[in-house]
């Protein structure tokens, strides 16, 4: 009788003990992912462009003569290597977004992931 207790109670504390390992590990690692499956044009590189560049970039501003709006103008840039390395920031390119902090290491992950599936107009 004692014996079975007491294994009764072993087991109970390893269910919990095993329980509270699992939610702290959900806790500790949430923001660590960054999702660069099938990225799009429309859906994922444009949003970044568009909210971090196109106050200097777009058709109507063209800052530096870098016109970023639309896909056509942004492939340019692609093709050209010069958007990867202002965003990057390597040496022989201008940093960018300019006078700002870079962008957050996932969004430029999205972006080389975009390109280097050959930047689809997607
Ligand atoms: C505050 C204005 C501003 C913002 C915001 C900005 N740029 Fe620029 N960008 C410039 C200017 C001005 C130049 C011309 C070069 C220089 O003055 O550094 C330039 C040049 C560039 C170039 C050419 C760089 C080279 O070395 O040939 C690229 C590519 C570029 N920008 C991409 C971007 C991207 C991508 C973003 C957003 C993540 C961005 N820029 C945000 C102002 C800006």
């Amino acid at each position: 009788m004692k014996y079975t207790w007491s294994v009764s109670v072993l087991l109970l504390a390893l269910v919990l003990v095993a329980g509270c390992y699992y939610d702290v590990e959900e806790e500790l690692y949430p923001t660590l992912e960054c999702d660069t499956e099938n990225m799009s044009y429309t859906n994922d590189v444009l949003p970044i462009v568009q909210g971090n560049c196109y106050t200097c970039h777009d058709q109507g501003s063209n800052f530096g003569g870098v016109i970023l709006e639309g896909y056509e103008s942004l492939k340019t840039y692609v093709d050209n290597g010069r958007l990867l390395g202002a965003i990057r920031h390597e040496s022989g390119f201008s940093p960018m977004p300019k006078n700002a902090p870079q962008l957050v290491a996932c969004n430029i992950e999205k972006i080389e992931a975009w390109i280097n599936a050959g930047a689809p107009d997607n």
